[in-house]
């Protein structure tokens, strides 16, 4: 029986991916690796460290920098993307979450947040939804990052339930990669042709609703 979700932020509940990648696009122009689709997609979803390491291997750069510089430049991207959230209002909510997430309360779900940003907390509350989840799981917290399961995991734990009783919300390849590992029921917001390993897919958020994933062959009621 599905007793609880857990929502992944950025790309789900705002669209604060298309910032991530714009300052990571910075990043990657300042060390010379060349900015792509498929660079953006990978990096979707994924720590902050893990993101840099990516882009450093993808233009062949993973020894080039050291430690410290490393942290520099991850620090660097950081308060570029800090900037462009500080305007973030209740307005910036994704299309149809605002009403899903009254659904969902309604038939008494539980609800937790499964972000790996640091900058979670503060972008639910720039949204005014903090206090819409019942749990919300501190990435400091955590060992691994997405696609690794440990994160939905802590999402399903936070609320009291086993990871079968939940259904994990992502607009990432790792993320819905995360979902699927931690023994959850997946569902993608965005392109099913990126997101195949999805059990099931909503093109965007306005299409998500509680009654289409109710008709769904992965929900069992
Ligand atoms: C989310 C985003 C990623 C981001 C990660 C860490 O998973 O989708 O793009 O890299 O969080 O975010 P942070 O704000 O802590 O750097
Ligand atoms: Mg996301």
């Amino acid at each position: 029986t599905i007793k609880g979700f857990a929502f992944d932020l950025d790309g789900v509940i705002t669209d604060t991916a298309r910032f991530h990648a714009q300052a990571w696009h910075k990043t990657a122009d300042a060390v010379g690796t060349p900015w792509s689709e498929t660079l953006a997609n990978g990096l979707r979803g994924v720590s902050r460290m893990d993101s840099l390491e990516l882009i450093l291997r993808t233009g062949g750069h993973e020894q080039d920098y050291t430690q410290a510089q490393k942290e520099a430049l991850a620090q660097q991207k950081n308060d570029n993307y800090q900037a462009l959230i500080q305007q973030l209002t209740p307005a910036d909510i994704l299309p149809g979450i605002l009403q899903f997430l009254d659904e969902l309360q309604q038939a008494h779900y539980l609800l937790s947040i499964a972000s790996a940003s640091k900058n979670a907390p503060f972008i639910l509350d720039k949204l005014g939804i903090a206090d819409r989840f019942d749990g919300i799981v501190d990435p400091n917290t955590l060992h691994q990052g997405k696609p690794d399961p440990e994160i939905f995991i802590r999402a399903a734990e936070i609320i009291h339930l086993p990871p079968t009783q939940v259904i994990g919300i992502e607009d990432a390849i790792a993320g819905i990669a995360a979902i699927n590992a931690a023994g959850e029921v997946s569902v993608g917001i965005g392109d099913p042709q990126v997101l195949s390993a999805a059990n099931i897919n909503f093109k965007d958020t306005q299409a998500l609703t509680l009654k289409h994933i109710q008709q769904s062959v992965y929900f069992q009621s």
